[in-house]
């Protein structure tokens, strides 16, 4: 034994010290619960590529949100899947009072007032015909200034419908500076703006857009950036911190840990991290067909991303992970 001294597993040889030890902590209030709500069902809609996860017909919706409440999830974020023939090129529905995401959001709101955070997905993909996270020009491309004059209505729609907290998820250039002048002249100087700032064009997203029935051909390489740019990461961070960001996000999680250390060591804002559909579906699938301990992979999973850095992670785990810890 060269180093007789240096004996590690000293401080690993109980439950009680590995826990007085622990650098990492994986709390309830750490968490946040993303949930679907569509439009025109009567039942809710198991998504089959999420297993556990499911699109929320309005009354589910309030059920499941109390119970993730009550479990102890830090907030939660809601997303709205309108009926296709509500789908248009501008994603007036999202901006609608009367359109899905904006009915959930004053039901969970009259519910749920202050127990918990309340956040809306502040983006038009779901709401678009084409489903682009964005207005379309003449030549099909994204349209940067007219997206952002949308999602200030957006956000305004939502901060009105009850929201704590809007998530613009569209990666627009100039997006957190614009909803916050539409935010703060609509008077809503309280609500918000966690921005996803560094946001990849990811093959994990997947399963979301079955989740969310996307119209989407081709890709969103225009907008999300490439997954081997981390330096760009921090440019797309400092940005919107300059803008105003109370909380930034990095978005999927597990395959840029390193861009969640990154932000964490220069951010002066909480940092957020999305574990997103294709991390819940690889996981659950493999636990499924008995290949890993879905439990173990998944607060592994977690606290592995609060390692990184991480003060809030998204999560369709969050309400799980809420019980079996306590
Ligand atoms: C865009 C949005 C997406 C996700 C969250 N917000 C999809 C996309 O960019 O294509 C993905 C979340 C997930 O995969 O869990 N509104």
């Amino acid at each position: 034994m060269p180093f007789p001294h240096h004996r590690p597993r000293r401080l690993r040889s109980t439950p009680a010290v590995r826990r007085l030890v622990a650098e990492t902590s994986l709390q309830p209030r750490h968490l946040v619960l993303p949930m679907f709500v569509a439009d025109g069902i009567d039942e809710p809609r198991e998504i089959p590529s999420m297993p556990g996860v499911v699109q929320h017909t309005r009354e589910s919706l309030r059920r499941a949100a109390a119970d993730a409440v009550t479990a102890g999830v830090g907030g939660l974020m809601l997303f709205g899947v309108p009926r296709d023939e509500d789908k248009d090129h501008v994603g007036s529905t999202g901006v609608d009072p009367g359109g899905i995401l904006n009915t959930a959001l004053r039901d969970l709101s009259k519910d749920l007032g202050t127990d918990t955070v309340l956040m809306a997905d502040t983006c038009l993909d779901e709401f678009t015909d084409h489903g682009h996270c964005g207005v379309l020009d003449e030549r099909g491309r994204v349209d940067n200034d007219v997206t952002n004059a949308q999602y200030v209505k957006l956000a305004v729609a939502q901060a009105e419908s009850g929201a704590h907290v809007v998530g613009p998820s569209g990666m627009m250039d100039g997006q957190v500076a614009a909803i916050r002048d539409g935010l703060d002249a609509a008077g809503h100087t309280d609500v918000i703006i966690l921005a996803y700032a560094a946001k990849f064009s990811s093959a994990f997203y997947g399963p979301f857009r079955d989740a969310v029935g996307s119209s989407l051909q081709g890709d969103r390489r225009t907008y999300q950036q490439d997954s081997g740019n981390a330096r760009e990461a921090l440019r797309e961070i400092e940005l919107d911190l300059a803008e105003g960001a109370d909380i930034i996000m990095v978005k999927p999680a597990m395959a840029y840990l390193d861009v969640v250390r990154a932000a964490a060591d220069i951010s002066p804002v909480p940092v957020a991290a999305y574990q997103v559909s294709g991390e819940y579906a690889m996981i659950s699938a493999a636990a499924a067909n008995g290949w890993i301990d879905g439990r173990a992979a998944a607060l592994e999973s977690l606290t592995s991303i609060r390692r990184a850095g991480a003060d809030i992670v998204l999560t369709y785990w969050a309400a799980d992970v809420a019980g079996w810890l306590t």
